[in-house]
């Protein structure tokens, strides 16, 4: 246990149930204590009536046992109800103490469960001379706030960007691109906005053209393939530049969006280029990988197609040239045996999910994926446009992801500034950037991943409901009424008695490990979402019902407390979503 790790109440009182039952009953030695918060007390206990037949006793009966070995310790006091139920309230006491703990370390007293894990996020991962799209959106948001959650909860993280940046289709824009020296695509050369990925984006497009009409260009474009493959320099280099310049485009995507992806976070599939030799002469003396009709293949024992055949993995396609599937499998060979890791999230849309499943086959097969070592796809939905249909621009191409982060920026500093018109323009310009961007986030965090969702900005930026800019607001108000107050050290007096509302804020604040705990088994975000919505809905409650800054000392300083904890937490959560929780707004 790490030394600021404070243990939930929720927990303790679980601890104490499941000793009881042990005490009442050896029989039942580890059965699950059922314990939830509740309406009725502050939680209940189902486990009689969950075990009741396996003890062959009354429910009744085996409550009245299970109270009567509690021995106090967390558990203040205890009733049954109904057929069975343990009633459980905790004191108000070591709600405070609890209080008082989480406020005194930088970690809110969350401890470090994941320490020794190593893991790799795979995620964001665009194509190298492609225009990011909102699909990549996705995966770069949802695989920041998990890179951030784990990393927090002690895990080592390695991220990984696997970039498209290699394939066939880069032989024939890189001789599009010598044929055409007129053609502008740098940087520093384009003007309105337009990204050197959108001028490569369109440059390809043409090339793919020609290639398909012009028999002659699509036989020298398959040289430089070639040429590519072989290490040709001034064909390595035009490829280089053509990566370099991509990937500044999607930098100041990723900077717009306030993600923790670094230049050295780029691996590429390229990368795995000295790796494929390897592993498929791995694969194949093991037996693994087959030949069907000149190609190299491994056969599925797992899934088969819609014609009963088992589903094929491409190791090696008939004209000698490695893929998709290829390089995943040297992505997984290389992050268990080189980076050691031993969890493994790839974050990309569920189309993917059967790619995945036969990836983890045949690592598991191969040898390299073994007990202990987990590997998942963390598979999430399609944006749909507004009208819930695909998105796309009115004339029909796809939306540039700058244009739709402008529009959220812009529609978040209408609301702000309808709300706090006071506020000058350079902060203005701050809090309307943290507010849309946060806005976008949000919104696609707060679903569950593999749902689809419609980009509706309007409601993203709304002050009401489950959103990041009500979020926000919620926090910076408890900001000003700390502020107000003098932002004072408080000292906790534990003999206060706590009111319903206050006493529900505190059992919502300790959740908090809980629920982060919860993210790291799920990889759902929205949990944390739907946790620190609840947080704010408690706080407004018990804004509503109790005093804070006109209340009696020591009323005062407890109440502030809960304020402190409540804000530090909504802004903590909302860090692990990478979403930045501004003073004022
Ligand atoms: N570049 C791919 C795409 O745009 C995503 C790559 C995901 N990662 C992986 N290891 N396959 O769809």
């Amino acid at each position: 246990m790490s030394n600021h790790e404070v243990l939930p109440l929720h927990g303790q009182v679980a601890q104490a149930v499941a000793e009881a039952i042990e005490r009442a009953r050896p029989e039942l030695a580890g059965a699950d204590p059922v314990v939830r918060r509740s309406e009725r007390a502050d939680f209940q206990s189902n486990a009689a009536l969950a075990l009741a037949k396996r003890a062959r006793i009354k429910p009744a009966d085996l409550a009245a046992g299970i109270v009567a070995a509690l021995d106090g310790g967390a558990v203040g006091s205890v009733e049954v109800s109904g057929p069975g139920f343990l009633n459980i309230s905790v004191p108000d006491r070591a709600l405070w103490g609890q209080v008082a703990a989480r406020l005194s370390g930088p970690r809110l007293g969350v401890g470090a469960p994941e320490e020794g894990r190593r893991t790799v996020v795979d995620y964001s991962a665009p194509n190298i001379a492609k225009e990011m799209h909102v699909g990549h959106l996705r995966t770069t948001i949802i695989g920041d706030s998990l890179v951030r959650v784990l990393g927090f909860l002690g895990a080592e993280v390695f991220r990984q960007n696997h970039l498209g940046d290699w394939g066939t289709q880069f032989g024939m824009l890189i001789q599009f691109l010598d044929e055409h020296p007129e053609a502008t695509w740098h940087h520093d050369e384009l003007s309105g906005g337009t990204s050197a990925v959108s001028a490569l984006d369109e440059l390809y497009k043409a090339a793919r053209k020609k290639f398909d009409t012009d028999e002659a260009f699509a036989d020298r474009s398959r040289a430089r393939v070639v040429s590519l493959q072989s290490g040709d320099p001034a064909t390595l280099a035009r490829w280089k530049e053509i990566v370099a310049e991509s990937e500044k485009a999607f930098r100041d995507i990723y900077d717009r969006l306030d993600v923790l992806l670094t230049p050295e976070d780029s691996v590429g599939e390229s990368f795995y280029n000295p790796m494929l030799l390897d592993t498929i002469t791995e694969l194949v003396d093991a037996g693994i990988a087959v030949d069907s009709e000149g190609a190299l293949v491994v056969l599925s024992q797992e899934v088969t197609g819609p014609d009963d055949k088992p589903v094929p993995l491409m190791v090696r396609k008939r004209d000698g040239g490695y893929g998709y599937d290829t390089t995943d499998l040297a992505t997984i060979r290389y992050r268990i045996h080189d980076l050691k890791a031993n969890r493994l999230l790839y974050v990309t849309d569920s189309r993917q999910a059967l790619h995945f499943r036969l990836i983890f086959e045949a690592a598991r097969r191969a040898g390299w994926l073994t007990d202990g070592i987990d590997a998942t796809h963390v598979a999430y939905g399609t944006v749909l446009g507004p009208d819930g249909r695909p998105f796309k621009t009115r004339a029909g191409g796809t939306v540039r992801l700058m244009d739709l982060l402008d529009d959220a920026v812009a529609r978040a500093r209408a609301v702000v500034t309808e709300k706090n018109p006071d506020l000058d323009a350079a902060k203005l310009d701050q809090i309307a950037e943290q507010a849309g961007i946060g806005a976008v986030k949000y919104a696609d965090l707060s679903i569950s991943r593999v749902k689809d969702y419609a980009f509706d900005v309007d409601r993203m930026v709304s002050f009401t409901g489950n959103t990041g800019v009500y979020l926000q607001y919620a926090h910076a108000r408890i900001r000003s009424i700390l502020r107000k107050a003098g932002d004072p050290e408080v000292t906790i007096d534990p003999t206060i008695p706590l009111e319903p509302a206050g006493r529900a804020l505190a059992l919502e604040l300790d959740e908090y490990s809980a629920t982060l705990a919860d993210v790291n088994d799920t990889l759902e975000p929205h949990r944390l979402c739907g946790y620190l919505y609840d947080l704010a809905r408690d706080f407004t409650t018990f804004y509503e019902a109790c005093h804070v800054l006109n209340a009696e000392e020591p009323v005062r300083s407890n109440r502030l407390a809960l304020c402190q904890l409540t804000a530090r937490t909504l802004k903590h959560g909302l860090g692990l979503l990478g979403i930045t929780a501004p003073e004022r707004m």
